[in-house]
C-alpha cells in the first residue's frame, strides 16, 4: 500500500480496504513512523464509555518523528519559514537541524525550570518561531501543552489554566498584529492572580515593551536559553500518553479541554497532511491558521514536520498592511500549497480585485479551505483568482476533536465540487442519522453527521471530566461519535457540511458557544436574561445576535451596548463580541421555560414568514414585539 494515494482508483481501493480491515490499514500507516517500541495492540475501543486506545504498548516521541529522523537526509532542508507581521522586518528560516537544536535547547530550559513529563504547560504567544519551538519542546520532554489563542482574555486564560492545573506558562511581552501592538504579559499577569498552580512563567521578548517581572516566578526566554546546551534526548512516551489539551467551545457554558494523545494523533495528523495536500518533497506549505487553534497544531506544526515538509508560519493578519498581504507572501516565498479559511477568502475577495492583480501566484499548485462552510461565490473566486483556475481546492471538514482532516478531496486525486467536502478519507466511516438516531441510508439525503468507527486522531477524553466527553459526543446516538454538524449526502454520495445543529456558533471560523456568550453578557448587573443566536454574515460566515432583557428600560441603549461588549471582551475575548444587541421585554419560551432559539434565529435572519407555530409559547405576544424591534443593520 502506498502511504500517499496516487490515483482515484487507488483511493477507492484503499478506502474499501480501510473499512474492511481498519486495524491492518492503520497498522500499515503507523509503520511509516518511527517507534521506539512497536505497539502490542492496534486498537481497543468502545464508544459507550467511551474508551479508545490506539497502538497500545507502543513507545515513541513525536519530536523524534518530526525532527530527529529527518536530520540525516533533510537536515539542511528548511523546516519552518517565518514571515513577520511587518513586511519590512526580515523573514527567518529554520532548517530541520536548526529547529532540532532550538527545540532541544528550549526543552532543557523547561527542565531547568522544573518542568517534567506529564506537567501541563500553558502557551500564550504570538505567531513567532518560538511558539512552534515551545510546543515541540513540551512534546520533547513529555509535558502536555495547552496552547491558548492570543485573542483570549485574562479570564479565559485563567479558566483554562485552572482546569488543566498548569504549573508553567510560556508567553511573550507582547504581540504585533496588523497595526496594533497587543500586550500579552500583562494579560497573563492578570490571569495568574487566580491561578495558584502556576509557579513559573517564561517570557519571550518580542515587542520589547515594558513588562513587570515577578521575582521567583518570571524569567526571560533569552536569559534561560543562554544557560543550556542543545543536548536533550527525547523523553519516551507511551502511545496513549497525553500530547496536548486544546480548549474548544461546546453547547454548554464552559469550554472543554479536548485531549489528544501521542501515537494516534501523530499518525493521523501525518497521514492526512501527506495525502490531502499531496505534499511533494520540495513544496512550500502555507497554512494561515493560528497555532492557538487545532488547524495550526496539526497543519503548521505536527503534520508537515512529521513529513519532512517546509511549513510557513505568518505572524500577522491577511489585511495588513493591505488586503494583498497573503498574495505577497505567496509570491515572496514561492508558496505551493495554500491552506486558509473561508472568512479570509471572503474578506479579501470583498477588498477588491486590485489587491490580487499583478501578484505572482504562479507557484501555487493546490489550495485548501478549512473551518467553516465555504459559499459558492468564495469557492469560485478562490479557484479563479488565487488558484489561476487550475489548482484543486481541498475543502477540508474536521474538528478540534477529530485531530485531523476527516472528509475532504485529496488534492488533484479525488473530485471536487464547490461547497462540498466530498468524500471521507481512508479509515473514516461517516453516517447520517435522523432525530431518533436511525441511520439514513442511500443518497440524496441529509441528517446529523456521526462517525461510526474510531480513527487514530479521535479525542480520547475531555480533560478532567470524562463524563462530559461521553455526554457531549457519545450519548446522543448509541455507539456513534456525534459531530454536532448537519450534513447532506447528494445523489453522487458526496458530502456537504451544512453547519452546526447544536448551540455552537462559527464566527470567522472561531467556534463560540451561545451559552458562553450569554453567561458573559448576563454578568452585567442591569440585565435579567439574554439569548444569543447566530445569523448569516457576509464575511464572518455567522454573526452574533444577542437579545437581552433589561432590569429597567435603559436610558442610553448605546452606552449599555458598549458596556456589554466590554464585558464579553473581558470574559472571553474581542472575537466573541455580538454584532447586534436588541433589547427586549421578553423572550419566546415554552411553557417549561426553554428558550425557543429557532424563533430567535428566524427573526435575526429576517425570515418572519417561516417562524412556525408560536401558539405553544408561554407568551406568544413577545414574538411580535421582537420582530418589530429587529435590528437589520
Ligand atoms: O461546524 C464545523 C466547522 O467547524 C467546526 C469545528 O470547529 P473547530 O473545532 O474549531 O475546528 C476548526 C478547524 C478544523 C465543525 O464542527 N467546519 C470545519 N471545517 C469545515 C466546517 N464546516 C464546513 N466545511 C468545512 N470544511
Amino acid at each position: 500500500m502506498n502511504y500517499q494515494i496516487q490515483s482515484f482508483a487507488e483511493y477507492e481501493e484503499i478506502y474499501k480496504y480501510s473499512i474492511e480491515n481498519p486495524e491492518a490499514f492503520w497498522a500499515e500507516v503507523a509503520g511509516h513512523f518511527q517507534w521506539q517500541k512497536p505497539w502490542d495492540t492496534v486498537l481497543n475501543w468502545n464508544f459507550k464509555d467511551p474508551n479508545i486506545k490506539w497502538f497500545e504498548g507502543g513507545k515513541l516521541n513525536i519530536t523524534e518523528n518530526c525532527l530527529d529522523r529527518h536530520l540525516e537526509s533533510l537536515g539542511n532542508k528548511t523546516a519552518l519559514i517565518w514571515e513577520p507581521n511587518d513586511p519590512n522586518e526580515p523573514s527567518r528560516n529554520l532548517t530541520y537541524k536548526q529547529l532540532h537544536t532550538e527545540v532541544c535547547r528550549f526543552a532543557n530550559v523547561l527542565k531547568n525550570n522544573g518542568a517534567k513529563k506529564g506537567d501541563r504547560i500553558c502557551i500564550y504567544m504570538p505567531m513567532v518561531l518560538e511558539l512552534a519551538i515551545a510546543v515541540l519542546a513540551c512534546a520533547r520532554i513529555g509535558a502536555i501543552h495547552s496552547v491558548v489563542f492570543g485573542g483570549f482574555s485574562a479570564q479565559s486564560i485563567s479558566d483554562r489554566i485552572q482546569d488543566a492545573q498548569c504549573n508553567m506558562v510560556i508567553t511573550s511581552d507582547g504581540a504585533f498584529r496588523g497595526a496594533k501592538q497587543i500586550p500579552l504579559k500583562p494579560i497573563i499577569d492578570e490571569a495568574l492572580k487566580t491561578c495558584p498552580s502556576v509557579d513559573k512563567v517564561i517570557v519571550l521578548a518580542r515587542t520589547k515593551s515594558a513588562v513587570n517581572m515577578t521575582a521567583d516566578r518570571d524569567v526571560w526566554w533569552h536569559n534561560e536559553i543562554a544557560k543550556v546546551n542543545s543536548n536533550c534526548p527525547a523523553e519516551i512516551t507511551d502511545a496513549e500518553d497525553l500530547l496536548f489539551i486544546l480548549y474548544t467551545s461546546g453547547s454548554t457554558g464552559k469550554p472543554k479541554g479536548v485531549v489528544h494523545t501521542c501515537g494516534g494523533y501523530m499518525v493521523y495528523a501525518g497521514y492526512t497532511f501527506s495525502n490531502v495536500f499531496q505534499y511533494q518533497p520540495d513544496e512550500i506549505f502555507f497554512c494561515t491558521a493560528d497555532i492557538g487553534w487545532v488547524t495550526g497544531h496539526s497543519y503548521i506544526i505536527y503534520g508537515p514536520l512529521a513529513n519532512g515538509a517546509t511549513s510557513l508560519m505568518f505572524e500577522g493578519v491577511p489585511n495588513f498592511p493591505d488586503a494583498g498581504r497573503l498574495w505577497d507572501i505567496v509570491g515572496k516565498h514561492q508558496v505551493n500549497i495554500l491552506y486558509t479559511a473561508p472568512t479570509a477568502i471572503r474578506s479579501l475577495m470583498q477588498a477588491g480585485h486590485h489587491y490580487v492583480e499583478n501578484k505572482n501566484l504562479s507557484s501555487l499548485t493546490k489550495l485548501g479551505s478549512v473551518g467553516e462552510p465555504i459559499n459558492e461565490e468564495a469557492w469560485h473566486w478562490y479557484q479563479d483568482n488565487i488558484g489561476h483556475k487550475d489548482c484543486p481546492i481541498a475543502d477540508t471538514w474536521w474538528q478540534t476533536e477529530t485531530g485531523g482532516i476527516m472528509i475532504s478531496p485529496i488534492a488533484g486525486i479525488t473530485p471536487t465540487k464547490p461547497c462540498y467536502a466530498m468524500l471521507p478519507l481512508p479509515g473514516i466511516q461517516p453516517v447520517l442519522v435522523d432525530e431518533k438516531g436511525e441511520e439514513i441510508l442511500g443518497n440524496d439525503v441529509s441528517g446529523n453527521l456521526c462517525i461510526k468507527f474510531p480513527w487514530p486522531g479521535i479525542l480520547r477524553t475531555t480533560y478532567g471530566d470524562h463524563e462530559r466527553c461521553r455526554t457531549n459526543y457519545f450519548a446522543a446516538y448509541p455507539n456513534l461519535y456525534f459531530t454536532g454538524d448537519g450534513c447532506l449526502r447528494d445523489a453522487d454520495g458526496h458530502y456537504r457540511i451544512t453547519g452546526r445543529v447544536d448551540d455552537v456558533l462559527n464566527v470567522s471560523g472561531h467556534r463560540i458557544g451561545t451559552a458562553e456568550v450569554e453567561n458573559a453578557i448576563d454578568m452585567h448587573h442591569g440585565l435579567v436574561e439574554t439569548a444569543v443566536v447566530g445569523y448569516p454574515h457576509d464575511i464572518k460566515g455567522q454573526g452574533i445576535y444577542a437579545y437581552a432583557i433589561c432590569l429597567e428600560p435603559p436610558e442610553d441603549e448605546n452606552k449599555l451596548r458598549a458596556e456589554i461588549l466590554a464585558i464579553v471582551t473581558k470574559e472571553i475575548g474581542a472575537f466573541a463580541k455580538p454584532d447586534k444587541i436588541q433589547f427586549v421585554n421578553g423572550l419566546p419560551k415554552t411553557r417549561s421555560g426553554k428558550i425557543m432559539r429557532r424563533i430567535l434565529r428566524k427573526i435575526a435572519e429576517g425570515e418572519f414568514e417561516n417562524i412556525g407555530d408560536v401558539t405553544t409559547l408561554l407568551d406568544p405576544a413577545v414574538v411580535e414585539e421582537i420582530k418589530a424591534g429587529r435590528l437589520d443593520r
